[in-house]
């Protein structure tokens, strides 16, 4: 064989590996509306800048005639690529291959990819699209699956680690996502399930579609499993570039500084007439983000698991900061179980990568009832106030409206170690509401009162003398638990000022094994 032969079978094989399962696969995956896993890399990253790994890997199993089928690639294109110029290691399971079965030598790939991420500290995109475990392997299939596993672990907080669903994965295979940093799924092509429905039939007598089993809206808004819900991949894709966008490459970097034409000092009246002069009238807190950050720009996560609280990036004077903020437009705003465990998860992850945290405050409570007590309300309330708590990234807190009670406490207060804490005129920052307060204050008094009228008279009067005093934010502000009253019109300029003046901010947690998060 002439060194030209060589070379051009090289460049066969090449050909013949980029084929995958086939042509044919190729047409049904088509056919199916999914794009294949090369297509997926193709638009993921930067044009030409993918590196391929273990193109010729071919699996070594012998069972049920296997050694007879063999594809390159054996299921999986892994390799490393840049997006915007960062790099970024990414897997792509192959449909076309085994129905993109996890094998021993598939595992031994991605494991690759993910160790060199880890050495090199660069974040890890895995989009799955696999009918789970090889099930001709058995166990060594199950072994390559814990590898993984034992990876996305390590990783966890150290690099970031993404997921995208854009076909099945189902059985412990949803694990590997699971374990990462953020899911999104494609609408009608995806699905996640520990067991599917023909399983939950038998075993339970439940009869329901994939769709409403583990579909894309279902961990999208009920189980809240999935961050992100697409209409297509190729949207999925662009998001997954754009989430990329706000990360640090690590934690032991900062986010990109992205260059803006947006002033810092911009003035927005229109934040001085939002808040209702009615305190139970809801407002659209998505209207004062996009007034107050970058180009209006808002990534939004979770949008629509747990509505009354609001999480997600954006960027302020060009630096990425984590948004939380309560909704008085959903259920009031008031934290139950979804929003505490919600929004925990989030500033636990803006602090492994440095991302400084704003804080939005307009809470009337927890969401009072059996249902939230019996769901652990005190364990997911404690997990939000943990997650602020241990938190070490420059915090600022601003309170629009209500801040009561131990939500109080909970949405990055002073006493949680908020770096800066600001308040609106409008805030009423107490113990509970007026009418509750009176209720406990003055029960006694009030079931003393015959008359109708007269009680209703003494009601107002002694709510307008609790309002007095409490519903506002200069008592809190006299203590020095706020460190200053704002006029909302400035709001931008005050958080934007109180983020560059915390850029050095340098604070460490006592030396220990971990914490103990109340999970
Ligand atoms: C080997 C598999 C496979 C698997 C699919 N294929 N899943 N081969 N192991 N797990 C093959 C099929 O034989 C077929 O090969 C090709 O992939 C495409 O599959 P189809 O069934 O034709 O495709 P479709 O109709 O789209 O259905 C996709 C599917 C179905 C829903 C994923 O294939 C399926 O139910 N597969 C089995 C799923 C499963 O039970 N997996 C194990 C889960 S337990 P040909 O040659 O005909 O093209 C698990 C444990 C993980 O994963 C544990 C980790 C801790």
């Amino acid at each position: 064989m002439s060194n030209q032969d060589k070379i051009n079978k090289l460049i066969e094989l090449r050909g013949e590996a980029r084929l995958g399962g086939g042509q044919k696969r190729i047409d049904a995956q088509h056919a199916k509306g999914k794009l294949t896993a090369r297509e997926r890399i193709e638009i993921l990253l930067d044009e030409g800048s993918f590196e391929e790994f273990d193109m010729f890997v071919t699996h070594r199993c012998t069972n049920f005639g296997m050694e007879k089928t063999k594809f390159m690639g054996d299921g999986v294109v892994t390799g490393h690529g840049t997006i915007d110029g960062r790099v970024v290691y990414v897997f792509s399971q192959d449909f076309t291959v085994f129905g993109g079965s996890l094998s021993e030598t598939f595992a031994q790939k991605i494991c690759k990819i993910m160790d060199m991420a880890m050495k090199v500290g660069a974040p890890v995109i895995g989009i799955n699209d696999s009918g789970g475990a090889r099930i001709q392997e058995g166990v060594t299939s199950l072994a390559g699956y814990a590898e993984i596993f034992q990876r996305n672990i390590m990783a966890s907080g150290v690099i970031p680690q993404i997921s995208a669903i854009f076909g099945p994965c189902a059985g412990g295979a949803v694990y590997s996502p699971a374990l990462t940093d953020f899911i999104m799924m494609t609408e009608n092509s995806s699905y996640m399930f520990v067991t599917g429905p023909k399983v939950v039939k038998t075993v339970t007598g439940e009869d329901i579609s994939t769709e409403d089993l583990g579909g894309a809206q279902v961990h999208a808004s009920r189980s809240g499993v999935s961050h992100f819900m697409l209409e297509s991949e190729e949207e999925g894709l662009l998001l997954l570039r754009k989430l990329i966008s706000y990360l640090p490459q690590n934690n032991l970097e900062e986010p990109p500084l992205v260059e803006t034409n947006d002033p810092i000092d911009r003035i927005e009246d229109v934040l001085n007439t939002i808040i209702p002069d009615n305190p139970n009238q809801p407002y659209d807190m998505k209207e004062v983000i996009y007034t107050i950050v970058d180009e209006g720009e808002f990534l939004e996560v979770h949008r629509d698991y747990a509505r009354n609280i609001i999480v997600g990036f954006c960027r302020m004077a060009g630096a990425s900061v984590g948004v939380i903020a309560n909704q008085p437009n959903f259920l009031a705003g008031v934290l139950d179980c979804d929003a505490s465990r919600k929004a925990a998860r989030f500033v636990r992850f803006c602090d492994a990568f440095n991302i400084p945290i704003l804080t939005l405050v307009d809470v009337p409570g927890f969401l009072p009832g059996s249902g939230q007590e019996y769901n652990g309300i005190i364990t997911h309330g404690a997990k939000l106030m943990f997650a602020y708590g241990e938190a070490t990234v420059p915090k600022v807190t601003v309170t629009l409206r209500k801040s009561y009670g131990g939500a109080h406490d909970v949405m990055s207060c002073k006493q949680l170690r908020g770096d800066l804490n600001y308040a609106w005129p409008t805030a009423e920052i107490a113990v509970m509401g007026a009418s509750g307060a009176i209720e406990v204050l003055e029960g006694r008094a009030m079931a003393a009162i015959e008359d109708p009228e007269e009680k209703t008279k003494f009601i107002a009067a002694k709510e307008s003398e609790y309002k007095e005093k409490f519903a506002n934010p200069y008592q809190a502000a006299a203590y020095g638990y706020i460190d200053d009253v704002i006029e909302p019109r400035n709001t931008r300029f005050r958080v934007i000022r109180g983020f560059q003046s915390l850029q050095t901010k340098k604070l460490t947690n006592p030396p220990k094994k971990h914490s103990n998060i109340p999970l």
